[in-house]
Order: structure tokens, then C-alpha cells, then sequence
């Protein structure tokens, strides 16, 4: 019987400016184990264990069967083992590295008919956007865009030694309602004053020079009205902001996560958080994590 064993980044998106356009891949990871068996079953350990579907419905199963579905295959039922690192509902992709993970089973187990640029398609059209999906495949900073037929990703190498401390707050923001909450419509100005700030992290990742990163990270599309959809963490965010904290801070994906990027100086930044976290009176999970340079990798076939 053959057995698949990954590993499955999380992710933070947007980086502030880069709206379903940036990712970055973290060392944060989910371990998915799978062996070929008569029916499907699923067993999951750590975040989520308790709400996370463990029949077809499981969204790892799901990515895994669309593959088949798409190269005509008969599918090949899998018992999963589960090891969820990541936190869910968090704004850490924890989504995109299920549906990246069920994607890459398949592939290895239809013997690697697609390559990882038709991987990204698939998993675009599964999660609704590019941004956590990309860096889960390609790892590293990934920009995602479409020509007029497919889904197409650039991904950079991260500077030497650039690390994201995540605040994780006890709070629940869904994705799909911190989606629906944004205009149609943005200012022109709104959408200019973006586009320099996506040039400046660009810049930051392509060159190693961090300077411009913080003054990068700024945003005016979607971060303000997502932030506002929970006071708690309005005033957390505001609070860490005006901290002035490494190298500058941002909503993670559609939060409620927040990531503040750094390079030195972790134990005094932890420190700060800590006074901040404490004074605002929310729990919060604390993540400081290596930026990574893979995407999903196969550990063991
Ligand atoms: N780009 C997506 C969003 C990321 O901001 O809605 C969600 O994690």
C-alpha cells in the first residue's frame, strides 16, 4: 500500500498593500499523511481537531478528489492522518495548505500528471483566491496575477534572516464575511496609493534592502474596514501600530492575525507585544516564525 507523507506551509497574504495579490510562505506547518485504503478516513490532531470535517466533506478530500475528477482517473480512497500546526480561522492559510496538500496527494498518487503552475489553477479555482494558495505551492514571496486564460505566479526569495512574529488573537473574523464587507468600488487615489506601496515590498524582497518595507506594508483597500468589523482588534492593531514596531506590521490575510515582520531585536519585540496583549486584556497565540523559501513538500513517498 503506498503511503504519501507532506508538508504544508501557512501562509500570510496580502502583506497590507498587495490585496489578493501578495503571499508569503511560513515555517509554520501541517504533516498530512496518507494511505491508500478501501473507503476514506480521516484523523486529525491539534488546531481544529474538534470542527474540522473528517468524512468527504474534509476539504484535504475534497482538493484530493477534484484532481481525479480532472485527469479522468478512478479514485484511489486514502485513510489521512492529520497534524495541524496551523491555526484555523486565523488568517494563516490554513484552508490553502488543505486544499494545496489534497492536491499534491493526488498528484503523487496518479503518479505527478500536473505540474505545480496547473497545481495553482486548481487550487485558485477550489479557494476563490490566489494569494495563500500560491505561496503554499511555490513558497517564498509569491506575486499572482492572470492573463486572459490562466493563473500565473512569480515567487522572490525573502531577504536574509527576515522573520514574522504572528499575533494571533482569540477573535472570529470568517474570510468569506471579511470579503463580502469591501466596496466594489475604490478611489482612484486609494488604489494609486497602494500600487506604490506593493512596489516598495516588491522592491524589499527583490533587493534584500528592507528599508522600504515598513512604509510598503501601508494600506488603503481593505484593511481599515476589515479591522473595523471587531473593536477588540481595532484597538489592538492601532496600539501595535503606533508601537512603531520592526520593520512594520499588517493584517494577516483577512485577519484577525497580525503579522509584524523583524529581523533582530525578537526578545524585546516579544516583550512589547506582550505589554500590549496584556493591556488590551485578549487572549493571544504568539508565532514567531522563519520565513519560508519552499511550498509544500513531499516528505516521504
Ligand atoms: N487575499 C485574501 C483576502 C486572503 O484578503 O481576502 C485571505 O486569507
Amino acid at each position: 500500500m503506498k503511503i504519501i507523507k507532506l508538508k504544508s506551509p501557512a501562509t500570510t497574504a496580502n502583506l497590507g498593500s498587495g490585496f489578493d495579490v501578495l503571499g508569503l510562505s511560513l515555517k509554520l506547518f501541517n504533516i498530512i499523511e496518507a494511505e491508500e485504503s478501501e473507503k476514506y478516513s480521516v484523523c486529525i490532531s491539534g488546531y481544529g481537531k474538534e470542527i474540522i470535517s473528517k468524512n468527504e466533506n474534509n476539504l484535504i478530500i475534497k482538493a484530493y478528489k477534484s484532481l481525479f475528477k480532472k485527469c479522468g482517473e478512478k479514485e484511489i480512497p486514502l485513510s489521512l492522518r492529520v497534524k495541524n500546526n496551523i491555526p484555523v480561522f486565523s488568517g494563516l492559510g490554513s484552508s490553502a495548505s488543505a486544499i494545496v496538500g489534497g492536491l499534491f496527494l493526488a498528484n503523487c498518487f496518479i503518479n505527478k500528471p500536473l505540474t505545480k503552475k496547473e497545481l495553482f489553477s486548481l487550487a485558485v479555482d477550489i479557494e476563490g483566491h490566489p494569494d495563500n494558495v500560491s505561496a503554499a505551492i511555490f513558497g517564498g514571496l509569491t506575486i499572482s496575477y492572470k492573463d486572459e486564460k490562466d493563473w500565473k505566479c512569480l515567487s522572490l526569495k525573502p531577504p536574509k534572516d527576515l522573520k514574522a512574529l504572528i499575533v494571533f488573537p482569540d477573535l472570529q473574523i470568517s474570510t468569506k464575511q471579511a470579503r463580502k464587507i469591501l466596496p466594489n468600488r475604490v478611489r482612484l487615489k486609494d488604489a494609486v496609493y497602494n500600487l506604490s506601496r506593493i512596489g516598495l515590498i516588491v522592491h524589499s524582497f527583490h533587493s534584500g534592502d528592507v528599508k522600504y518595507l515598513k512604509d510598503g506594508l501601508n494600506d488603503r483597500l481593505h484593511q481599515k474596514n476589515r479591522i473595523s468589523m471587531n473593536k477588540k482588534l481595532q484597538k489592538l492593531f492601532f496600539e501595535i501600530e503606533k508601537s512603531n514596531p520592526g520593520l512594520g506590521i499588517a493584517l494577516s490575510g483577512s485577519g484577525p492575525s497580525i503579522v509584524i515582520f523583524y529581523k533582530t531585536g525578537e526578545k524585546k519585540l516579544l516583550n512589547e507585544i506582550k505589554k500590549i496583549i496584556e493591556n488590551n486584556k485578549i487572549k493571544c497565540e504568539l508565532f514567531p516564525l522563519m520565513i519560508n523559501h519552499y511550498g509544500t513538500e513531499v516528505i516521504k513517498s
